[in-house]
């Protein structure tokens, strides 16, 4: 079955076609990222705006790359939550108008779902049941990935989502958005153990909290600042990545060995931070947790993805949508 998937939910106007949502025939992405960062961050009305824009040359483009007409899919699948809810709408509408004029069904996806779903594209041995850890701009969770299509919380961030934290503490160290890859960069050179960062406690041991952990390090570039103090920024990088990695691996593999998980898997835009990804691998291993991670193409927002998790939608459950279908900023994975 051929899926051609479209992803608009934050900065990247992604289609691609997808094979029995393992295979990857075609996955073009166009990214709004350098208009973004001149603000700092992502402004949803430009989001919007380029999604518009970027959408027919996106998915003329994965056809084009397929070498597929519009008639040679199967279906046609969208993100329609969680995300900006402008931008989703773009996707949304898109998705429903190309279904509809194609004749073929439409599946909406969760974007999370897929996120977790680049695992399948990359291990064509992966098969739930397994534990999922998500780190991506605006979640951070650990999750019982029950089946291809059923999944439960065990815990999940209190405040910031680990990315958010990662772009917020890259901004008071001056990088530039998103600034989880130029802490990441910056970490090579520095000393993880220069700066002692917070670990905040949480109730459920399998929660995360990061915003004062991220606070705590705006705070010490701000208090550097106005005693005219030079900050070791190689080290204060490399020192909250690892804070931020030991809190997501340590959590991730106690509720792994809990819940009696040998099998594990990371998703999300963080899961490309190669010092989480070593740690991991690492403490996985030392557990005996068979551990796998999608390459670093696959972990930010790709459709991809989307096009891999509506194959099981499609397939395991008969999930289709109509022309009601509504783009949600916010939904639950569960
Ligand atoms: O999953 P994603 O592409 O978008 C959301 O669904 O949120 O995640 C984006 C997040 C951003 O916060 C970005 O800074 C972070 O992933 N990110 C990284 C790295 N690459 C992307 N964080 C740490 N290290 C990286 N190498
Ligand atoms: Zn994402």
């Amino acid at each position: 079955m051929r899926i051609l998937a479209i992803e608009s939910s934050c900065d990247e106007t992604a289609a691609a076609v997808v094979e029995d949502g393992r295979r990857i025939i075609s996955n073009i992405i166009a990214t709004q990222v350098e208009e973004h960062k001149l603000y700092g961050g992502v402004v949803p009305e430009i989001a919007s705006r380029r999604h518009c824009e970027s959408i027919v040359g996106v998915v003329d483009e994965a056809l084009k790359q397929a070498q597929m007409k519009l008639a040679d899919i199967d279906a046609a699948a969208v993100t329609y939550a969680p995300g900006l809810i402008g931008a989703l709408l773009v996707g949304v509408n898109f998705a429903k108008g190309l279904a509809y004029a194609a004749g073929k069904p439409l599946i909406p996806v969760h974007h999370i779902k897929g996120h977790i779903a680049a695992n399948y594209i990359a291990h064509p041995e992966l098969e739930p049941p397994y534990i999922c850890l998500v780190a991506s701009g605006g979640h951070s969770q650990i999750m019982r990935v029950e089946n291809y299509t059923k999944f439960s919380t065990i815990g999940r961030t209190m405040d910031d989502a680990a990315g958010e934290a990662f772009d917020k503490a890259a901004r008071a160290m001056g990088f530039p958005y998103p600034g989880g890859l130029h802490i990441d960069k910056a970490a090579q050179n520095g000393d993880s153990k220069k700066y002692r960062l917070p670990r905040p406690h949480t109730a459920n041991p399998y929660d995360f909290s990061f915003s004062g952990l991220k606070t705590n390090v705006i705070n010490l570039v701000h208090n550097a600042e106005q005693k005219g103090e030079q900050l070791d920024i190689d080290s204060l990088a490399a020192s909250f990545q690892y804070t931020v990695a030991d809190i997501l691996t340590s959590k991730f593999v106690a509720a792994a060995n809990e819940h009696g998980y040998k099998t594990a898997a990371l998703a999300g835009g963080v899961a490309a931070n190669s010092g989480l990804r070593t740690m991991l691998e690492r403490r996985c291993a030392e557990s005996g947790i068979k551990l796998y991670i999608p390459p670093v193409a696959l972990c930010g927002d790709n459709a991809a993805m989307i096009g891999s998790q509506a194959f099981y939608e499609y397939t395991e459950v008969g999930i289709t949508a109509d022309g009601r279908l509504n783009a949600c900023a916010t939904m639950p994975l569960n």
